[in-house]
């Protein structure tokens, strides 16, 4: 199944090829339209390189979802909580809601992790595949977006900061 689409691929990109070249036979465009959901498929060398590294992704998926769980038993209980009591008196639950702070964003890299090994080798699903989808953007035009959102998002947190601050000292209203 997988030879079938890496020929087919193989013919697919043939013909694009011949297509540019200046060959606008119905023959051609025939082949292309034919074998064309599977072009990416014309750049796999061999069968390994279609399989995702299962085990980054195995417990990255474990990790994002564990976690997602847990919050949410957390929310409920702080709503079972803020039904019963004043909840401005519950410290062992204002000290965990603390503590998951960290464990928002590793769930985030977490998700992240999934869906970037997990979409590997393709950068679209079984027409491109990463290699082949390298930009021709200069180092400096990246290098310039990446200070760009450095500084943005750096200034962004040192607000974001200076306001939770602001807020902590104020307390809650009773
Ligand atoms: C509660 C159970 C959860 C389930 C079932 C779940 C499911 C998924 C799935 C299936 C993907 C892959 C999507 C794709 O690329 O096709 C994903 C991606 C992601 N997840 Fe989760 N997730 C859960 C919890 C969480 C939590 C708690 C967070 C963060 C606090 C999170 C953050 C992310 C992020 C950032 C991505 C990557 C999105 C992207 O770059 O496309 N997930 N999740």
């Amino acid at each position: 199944m997988l030879k079938e689409k890496m020929e087919r691929g193989k013919q697919a990109i043939a013909a694009l090829k011949d297509y540019r070249g200046g060959q606008k036979t119905e023959a051609n465009i025939k082949t292309l339209k034919e074998n064309m959901k599977y072009f990416g498929y014309g750049y796999i060398k061999n069968a390994d390189e279609t399989v995702p590294p299962i085990g980054i992704n195995f417990w990255a998926f474990r990790i994002m979802v564990g976690l997602g769980v847990l919050f949410i038993l957390v929310f409920a209980v702080i709503l079972f909580v803020l039904y019963r009591k004043d909840i401005t008196r519950a410290r062992l639950l204002q000290l965990a809601g603390v503590a998951l702070i960290p464990l928002a964003y590793i769930a985030s890299e977490s998700g992240w992790l999934v869906a970037e090994f997990g979409r590997q080798p393709w950068t679209i699903q079984d027409m491109l595949p990463t290699w082949a989808a390298v930009s021709d953007l200069n180092s400096g035009s990246v290098a310039l977006t990446f200070f760009l959102f450095l500084f943005l998002f750096t200034a962004m947190l040192l607000v974001e900061v200076s306001i939770m601050c602001k807020q902590i000292k104020k307390g809650p209203e009773l």
